[in-house]
């Protein structure tokens, strides 16, 4: 633990701004300004947290690899010899050059282009010229990720001690195996830059308080956006449809830990379309063959969280990834990623451009609302807000992400 106060913005320090913290309002200009805060968040928040990097199917065969970068920090998730797939910091153990700069490819191993030394798919350093007798290089293999493969996801933590995602993974298992994650392929992926904290991107994704008012095409299909007691006879009826096409009713919300570090949240729940919506399509017919053995549409949706950074839209017939990366303290991709089934055919089972269609404008707005509430966070006039009950979603994050920010 750091001993000196860390200050926010060269007045208040870190520890000062969390005792001033008062629950149920947003957040102090401080954490969507600072380039110290900023810095913590990637050391003491995403790189404590498991991340969702992409699906095994994009790494089909040996020595295929793909890059994923955040913040400062780059990982190779790669295809070893073993057909294992590992994680490794593509930070040289020479003098820290990255290893690969290739976003994605196929390699037999990672050659550093500073010095040359020159690593397996596994991480472990192979060769390493004029290092002398005394070298062993078994000590300088490449730093490696904790991984875990969930039903086809690969996620990884850079942690030493990572958080408890076990427990969580196991309770869930049973509510996601109809949808038979293992056997999806990415159909498309987008990126939607938007000037702002990272944490603004994943607040505005916390709550669907804003869907009636900035998603119009959302919310002419789903109700979430409508508070609970509206739609209690819509989801009983989708409850009984969800049983007859063979999901689970049962909603499911679980933190691993309470203690600071390791907490994790996990959060599974159906909720029903409008009339006449199978799925989120601009039509409300199907857009792609229905997942796994599913027996028929039920007219649902789920919100899946697998830590708060992680989060997934499963539909009957496809699943939206969503992901707030950091590349600057004000500079945040929003990323979408659509999964089908692996034997859909594009062109012949789903038309991409329909497919897309409804995350392409709903990002679109999303990118023009964050970015706004950045602009207006950024006044020095700004202060903290109070939440309405259906912002639940953002208390949520801050309790955890509070809870880190003490242990700075
Ligand atoms: S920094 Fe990689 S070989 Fe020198
Ligand atoms: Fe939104």
């Amino acid at each position: 633990m750091n001993e000196r106060p860390i200050f926010a913005n060269g007045e208040k320090p870190i520890a000062r701004l969390l005792s001033d913290y008062i629950d149920g309002l947003s957040l102090e200009r401080d954490f969507y300004t600072s380039n110290a805060i900023y810095d913590n968040d990637i050391r003491h928040y995403w790189n404590t947290s498991w991340i969702w990097l992409g699906h095994v199917s994009q790494l089909p065969k040996v020595g295929d690899f793909m890059l994923f970068d955040y913040g400062p920090e780059s990982l190779i998730i790669a295809r070893d010899q073993q057909g294992e797939i590992g994680v490794f910091l593509n930070v040289c153990r020479h003098r820290g050059s990255r290893v690969c700069l290739e976003h994605q490819g196929n390699r037999r191993v990672f050659a550093c282009p500073y010095h040359a030394w020159t690593y397996e798919l596994n991480g472990k350093l192979r060769v390493a010229r004029e290092m002398g007798e005394d070298f062993d290089p078994k000590a300088y293999s490449l730093f490696k990720a904790h991984v875990r493969i969930f039903e086809g996801m690969i996620f990884a933590c850079t942690a030493e001690t990572p958080p408890n995602i076990d427990a969580g993974l196991k309770d869930l298992a049973p509510l996601v195996a109809p949808f038979d994650f293992g056997n999806l392929k990415i159909a498309h992926t987008a990126s939607y830059p938007v000037p702002a904290n990272w944490k603004l991107a994943v607040e505005n994704y916390m709550e669907c308080y804003h869907c009636a008012p900035s998603h119009k095409d959302y919310a002419r299909s789903h109700s979430i956006k409508d508070p609970d007691y509206l739609r209690r006879d819509l989801t009983r009826l989708m409850n009984e449809r969800s049983l007859a096409v063979g999901l689970s009713d049962e909603k499911l919300s679980v933190s691993s830990d309470r203690e600071g570090a390791l907490d994790m949240d996990f959060y599974y729940r159906r909720y029903p379309l409008f009339e006449g919506y199978l799925t989120g399509s601009k039509s409300g017919e199907a857009l792609a063959p229905l997942l796994g053995d599913l027996k028929g549409f039920d007219g649902g949706a789920t919100d899946l969280q697998i830590g708060i950074l992680n989060n997934f839209l499963i539909y009957s017939d496809h699943v939206v990834g969503y992901r707030f990366v950091p590349r600057s303290v004000q500079e945040t991709d929003i990323q979408v990623i659509w999964l089908v089934r692996n034997d859909a055919w594009e062109g012949k089972d789903y038309d991409l451009k329909d497919l897309i269609w409804l995350w392409d404008v709903t990002s679109q707005d999303d990118e023009r609302i964050i970015r706004l509430n950045q602009q207006g966070v950024n006044s020095f006039h700004y202060t903290p807000g109070p939440l309405s009950h259906m912002e639940w979603g953002i208390r949520a994050f801050y309790e955890g992400y509070l809870s880190k920010a003490a242990l700075w």
